[in-house]
C-alpha cells in the first residue's frame, strides 16, 4: 500500500518535472492563453481633483518632476520639471548627502501652446561627470517652495553588472494605471523602459495640455527618483488638422526629453543608451523606418556599435509589437518586422518589448525572415536566434482591455492574458536574467508569467566554452 502510494507520488513527481523541463524548451508544447479575468475599475480618467495629481504646495513649486538617462553610459541625468506662475530658475543644485547640494547645473525652459492651451514653464537640466553606483540628492525651484529629491546612478558598464528593470506601456490616467504604478513602486524596479503612449492626453481637446500636466503629477512619485526611458506610441502623435494642431509630437517633445544626441541620433524619438550590462535600443514606430531613412540608417549603424563583451544584453523598445496575437491592432507592426526583424536576428536581440495592445503577450524564440512576397514561407518558425517579443501594454489606460484574442492561439504565441500589469527583468549577470509579468491583482502583486532568460550571445557554445575557461559560472547556462 505504501509502495504503491510511493510510485503514485513518484510519478507525479516525474510527470510534473517532465512538464517543467518541456515548458522551459518552449515551442514544442502548446502556448497559454490565461482565463484569468479580473475585477478591475471602470476604464475613466481619475478626476483633475484627486490627490493623485496634487499640486505642490508654494508660490511657483516646481511640478511633474520626471529624470531620465542624460548621456550614453549612465553618467548623466536630465532633470525635468514645470513652473506655472513664472518660469523661475531652470537650476539644479545637487550633492552626495541631503541638506549638502554642494554643486549646480544650469538647465533651460520651454514652453508651447496647444488648442488654446498655454503651457506653464517646462525645464529640462543636465546634470553630468556623475559616479557610478552613487546616491544623488538634488534640489529645484525658489526659496521656499524649493524641493528636494534623489536618484541612484547606475553600475559601470560591465557584463556581469546586475540591474533591474520595470517595463510599463500604455499608462494612461485611470485608476487601473494608479494600482500598475503602485505595484510597480513594490518590486525593485531601479529604471523603467517606458513603450509609449503616456498620458492619453490627445483624448481629450480642450483638456488635452491639463491632462498631460496631470500626467506628469501622477507619475512623478517614481519618475523624480529614477529614470524612466521614454519611447513614443501613437497618442503622443496628436496630429489634429480639425483644431489647427499639426505639429507631430508637439506635447510629448517639448515634456519628455531624451539623450539622443548621445547615440548620434537625429531625432528625440529614436536613439539608445547603455546601462550597467544592457544595451537599450529605442525605436520610433511613428517615424519614417523604411530603407534608406534616418531612422534606418541610424539603426543600422548603430547595431554595429554593440559590444556584448561590455554589454551582453540587447533589449529592443518600440511601440507598435512585430508579434501579437490579438485581435486589436493586429498586423500594425508587420512593416517594422518586415525592415528590421532580420537584423534583430542576426544581431541576436533578446528581447524585443512593444505597447500599444492593451494586453500582455510573451513570444517564443521565433522568426519569419525567410518571408518574402513571392515565397512559400511565410509562417514564424522556431529560431534560436531571434529575440522573445513582449508585449506590456497593459498599464491601465482609458481605452480598457483588449480582451479578444485570436483562435487558436498561434504557435509562437508562449503566454497571453488581457489584465492589467507591468513587467520587471532583473538581470543577475551576462548569462541569465529573470522576467515577470506581474498582473493588478485585487492589491496584490502576483507574479503570473515568470522566466528565466538566458543571454543570446553568452549562451551560445563558443562564449561558454570562454567563460568555462575564466572560470566563470557556466554550469547552468542553457537556451530559450
Ligand atoms: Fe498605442
Amino acid at each position: 500500500m505504501v509502495e504503491a502510494y510511493s510510485m503514485q507520488v513518484f510519478l507525479f513527481q516525474f510527470l510534473l518535472a517532465s512538464f517543467v523541463l518541456l515548458s522551459s524548451v518552449g515551442y514544442s508544447i502548446a502556448g497559454i492563453t490565461s482565463a484569468f479575468v479580473r475585477t478591475e475599475w471602470p476604464s475613466v480618467d481619475i478626476p483633475l481633483d484627486h490627490e493623485a495629481f496634487a499640486v505642490p504646495k508654494g508660490y511657483n513649486a516646481p511640478q511633474q518632476v520626471h529624470i531620465t538617462q542624460g548621456d550614453y553610459d549612465g553618467k548623466a541625468v536630465i532633470i525635468s520639471w514645470v513652473t506655472v506662475d513664472e518660469p523661475g530658475p531652470s537650476e539644479v543644485t545637487y550633492g552626495l548627502s541631503k541638506d549638502k547640494y554642494d554643486k549646480k547645473a544650469e538647465g533651460k525652459f520651454t514652453n508651447y501652446t496647444f488648442y488654446g492651451y498655454n503651457s506653464g514653464y517646462i525645464h529640462h537640466c543636465l546634470i553630468d561627470s556623475l559616479e557610478h553606483e552613487t546616491k544623488y540628492y538634488y534640489k529645484i525651484g525658489m526659496k521656499n517652495s524649493a524641493r528636494e529629491f534623489w536618484f541612484q546612478t547606475p553600475p559601470k558598464i560591465g557584463p556581469d553588472a546586475p540591474y533591474t528593470f520595470g517595463i510599463i506601456g500604455d499608462l494612461g490616467q485611470t485608476f487601473n494605471s494608479l494600482s500598475t504604478l503602485d505595484h510597480y513602486m513594490q518590486s525593485g524596479g531601479q529604471a523603467v523602459l517606458f513603450v509609449g503612449d503616456l498620458s492619453y492626453a490627445d483624448r481629450y481637446e480642450h483638456e488635452n495640455g491639463i491632462r498631460w500636466d496631470s500626467w506628469g503629477r501622477f507619475i512623478e512619485k517614481s519618475a523624480a527618483y529614477q529614470p524612466w526611458l521614454w519611447s513614443a506610441g501613437n497618442h503622443e502623435i496628436e496630429y489634429m488638422p480639425h483644431v489647427g494642431e499639426v505639429t507631430p509630437f508637439k506635447s510629448y517633445l517639448h515634456r519628455y526629453a531624451t539623450p539622443y544626441m548621445a547615440s548620434k541620433s537625429i531625432s528625440p524619438l529614436w536613439y539608445s543608451v547603455r546601462r550597467a550590462s544592457t544595451h537599450i535600443i529605442v525605436l520610433s514606430s511613428y517615424s519614417p523606418f523604411v530603407k534608406y531613412t534616418p531612422q534606418w540608417h541610424w539603426l543600422k549603424d548603430e547595431l554595429l556599435q554593440v559590444d556584448r563583451e561590455k554589454t551582453p544584453w540587447l533589449i529592443v523598445l518600440m511601440h507598435a509589437p512585430i508579434y501579437n496575437s490579438n485581435m486589436a491592432h493586429y498586423m500594425e507592426g508587420e512593416g517594422m518586422r518586415s525592415v528590421f526583424e532580420s537584423w534583430f536576428v542576426h544581431y541576436k536581440v533578446d528581447l524585443v518589448f512593444a505597447g500599444h495592445v492593451h494586453a500582455y503577450e510573451r513570444s517564443y524564440r521565433i522568426s519569419n525572415i525567410n518571408y518574402n512576397i513571392t515565397s512559400g514561407d511565410r509562417y514564424p518558425i522556431p529560431d534560436k536566434s531571434a529575440p522573445v517579443y513582449i508585449t506590456v501594454g497593459d498599464g491601465g489606460n482609458q481605452e480598457g482591455l483588449a480582451g479578444r484574442f485570436t483562435n487558436p492561439q498561434p504557435d509562437y504565441s508562449a503566454f497571453r492574458e488581457a489584465s492589467y500589469g507591468h513587467s520587471t527583468l532583473e538581470i543577475k549577470n551576462r548569462t541569465h536574467a529573470f522576467y515577470r509579468w506581474n498582473r493588478n491583482d485585487d492589491g496584490n502583486q502576483v507574479a503570473t508569467d515568470t522566466v528565466i532568460f538566458y543571454n543570446q550571445y553568452w549562451a551560445s557554445n563558443l562564449q561558454r566554452r570562454r567563460l568555462k575557461k575564466n572560470h566563470c559560472t557556466a554550469s547552468r547556462i542553457a537556451t530559450f
